[in-house]
């Protein structure tokens, strides 16, 4: 069995752009949880938080994950806040290698300034709320087993660096 891929880190560090690359070169499959939650509810995850709240959007977040986790030979493109619950991390790890695709906050503001689809950024000071956010769940991501370091790398660079991880040994 090959572990699966397991990609965690803040908004706008690049992991679906990441999944996808890496998904075409190893021959695996994307699973997004947010894509997921989507499919599965049927409305943008902007809407899900206007409608249930973020509870809910956890709620489903979570079942998404106990569900994907359990998969082999996969590439799992996590939400930036999946990681925040314990059980999810636990379930992930069982079958996957974590990696974490680590940012600056002004290199991750850069990247998400003009995007409208992430509910816990659209405040007036996006900046402000990055740097609080990135510092309170840095903890969490760097429980994964390998961090990358995405500042002026381009995707094709992480995925370069990720797949020298995976085919070691
Ligand atoms: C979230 C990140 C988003 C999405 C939701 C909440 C978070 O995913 O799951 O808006 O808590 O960081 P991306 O990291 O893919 O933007």
């Amino acid at each position: 069995m090959d572990k699966n891929i397991v990609l965690i880190g803040f908004m706008g560090s690049g992991k679906s752009v990441v999944a996808k690359r890496l998904a075409a070169q190893l021959k695996r499959k994307v699973l997004s949880t947010d894509g997921l939650i989507i499919k599965r509810e049927g409305k943008s995850i902007a809407k899900i938080f206007r409608d249930s709240g973020e509870d809910d959007f956890r709620r489903c977040e979570r079942e998404v994950i106990a569900d994907i986790a359990q998969k082999e030979n996969v590439i799992i493109d996590c939400g930036g806040g999946a990681v925040l619950d314990k059980e999810n991390l636990t379930k992930l790890k069982e079958k996957g290698i974590l990696f974490y695709l680590d940012a600056t906050p002004e290199v991750i503001y850069q990247r998400i300034k003009k995007q409208r689809h992430r509910p816990l950024l659209n405040c007036p000071n996006p900046m402000d709320r990055i740097e609080e956010l990135l510092t309170a769940r840095r903890p969490f991501y760097e429980k994964a087993d390998h961090v990358i370091n995405t500042d002026g790398k381009s995707a094709q660079q992480a995925c370069k660096e990720i797949v020298a991880i995976v085919t070691e040994k």
